[in-house]
């Protein structure tokens, strides 16, 4: 604990961060903002941010705290903004309500903010102070901050496989190697997620829908959400070949796809909601990153095959290498993890590990490039 904050400063900042969580599935492009406004010890107004163009964390805390705001305190999760966006900006906001001091987790490294927010502050003559729970809020909105650092989304490769490591039988039969709990966290994990990845290749053998089931959440997640009529992830599907037809389940779900290749198609058979990404053939991954990252996508969740699996490793694109483990063994036979022309050991990618999760019998684990 830093002596700059006291254990008061860590629970208020702490609820901040457990109202923040609440916009997860909803906020992408924007980032999951709580705020909770304290005066003498009590809390007099909280909020978080629900979804772009709905007001930020700052201004819902804001209007229900009233008069109280004066003098109170605000713990913000990120550097209240400073530009006029789709509101106006929270920094004024709070100046204009006379809060006695501002404390952010971190700042926001968003180039239209980067530091903007907390000076309007401190020009106000309002105290503040920065970098309280940082760790928690970064994690909270990784994609994020991915995205403001370096313009590309954070990208997280999925892959179910058996305790040796394979995907499906030779045949191809993979219908399930995991159980229940894990494709219920799958859903959970595409709902937080601003895209998701496939190819042409996945989609003519499994026909997925790559949708987020809100019905089928937990009941406490699913009353907001489905009233809301909340989000679908975007659907980018890799499809150099034109073999994606409208007949194909995608585009059963009234949400964007994307199909990514290098020449133009006639879409006139294909819904309003689907539409191309063309780019060249050299470096077409890469360049596919930027181009989401230009298109707001926070964060990729990507759900292919050994393939594309192993491309996205290969040029060390992966952030997040996230397996989820079944308690099967399927034999030599069976089909591999990912695609690698390795042929020496010292040459294998590296991984660390850090997340392990027990789900149902299942087991799922987090891997973050070594060294990265
Ligand atoms: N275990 C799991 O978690 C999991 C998840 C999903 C799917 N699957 C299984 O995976 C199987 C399909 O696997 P697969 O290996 O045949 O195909 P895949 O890895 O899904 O897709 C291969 C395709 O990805 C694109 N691609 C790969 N590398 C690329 C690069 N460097 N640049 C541009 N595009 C690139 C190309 O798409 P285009 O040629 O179309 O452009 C390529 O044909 C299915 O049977 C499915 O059931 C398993
Ligand atoms: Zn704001």
């Amino acid at each position: 604990m830093s002596d700059q904050f006291t254990a008061q400063d860590y629970q208020f900042m702490q609820r901040a961060l457990d109202l923040a969580a609440k916009g997860v599935y909803t906020t992408t492009p924007n980032p999951a903002v709580g705020c909770v406004l304290v005066k003498n010890g009590e809390i007099v107004g909280e909020g978080f941010h629900f979804k772009a163009g709905q007001p930020h964390a700052e201004r819902v805390a804001l209007a229900q705290a009233g008069e109280n705001a004066k003098g109170a305190t605000a713990y913000v999760t990120l550097e209240p903004c400073s530009h006029y966006g789709r509101t106006p900006p929270c920094a004024l906001g709070l100046i204009e309500a006379g809060v006695g001091k501002v404390i952010a987790a971190m700042q926001d490294p968003n180039p239209q903010v980067a530091g903007k927010g907390l000076k309007m502050i401190a020009e106000a003559g309002i105290e503040s102070a920065v970098n309280l729970l940082s760790d928690s809020t970064e994690k909270l909105n990784k994609g994020f901050l991915k995205r403001m650092r370096k313009g590309t989304p954070l990208i997280q490769l999925k892959l179910a496989m058996s305790l040796d490591g394979r995907t499906a039988m030779a045949s191809g039969e993979s219908k399930w190697i995991t159980g229940v709990a894990s494709r219920a966290d799958v859903q959970k994990m595409r709902a937080k997620s601003s895209a998701l990845l496939s190819t042409s290749a996945t989609v003519l053998a499994d026909n997925p829908s790559l949708n987020v089931r809100w019905e089928d959440f937990p009941n406490d997640l699913k009353k907001e959400y489905v009233k809301e009529k909340v989000r679908q992830p975007v659907r980018v599907i890799l499809d150099s070949q034109h073999r994606i037809q409208p007949s194909h389940k995608l585009f059963e779900t009234d949400a964007p796809v994307w199909l990514v290749s290098s020449e133009a198609r006639d879409l006139a058979n294909f819904p309003d909601f689907c539409e191309q990404i063309i780019l060249p053939k050299e470096n077409l991954l890469s360049e596919l990153m930027v181009e989401l990252g230009k298109r707001q996508i926070n964060s990729l969740w990507i759900e292919a095959g050994k393939n594309l699996a192993g491309s996205l490793i290969e040029q060390k694109l992966v952030d997040e290498l996230i397996l989820y483990i079944a308690p099967k063994l399927l034999g030599e036979k069976a089909r591999g993890l990912c695609s690698l022309p390795l042929t020496q050991l010292s040459d294998a990618p590296l991984w660390q590990l850090d997340e392990i999760q027990q789900i149902g019998d299942d087991i799922k684990l987090l891997y973050t490039p070594k060294g990265s």
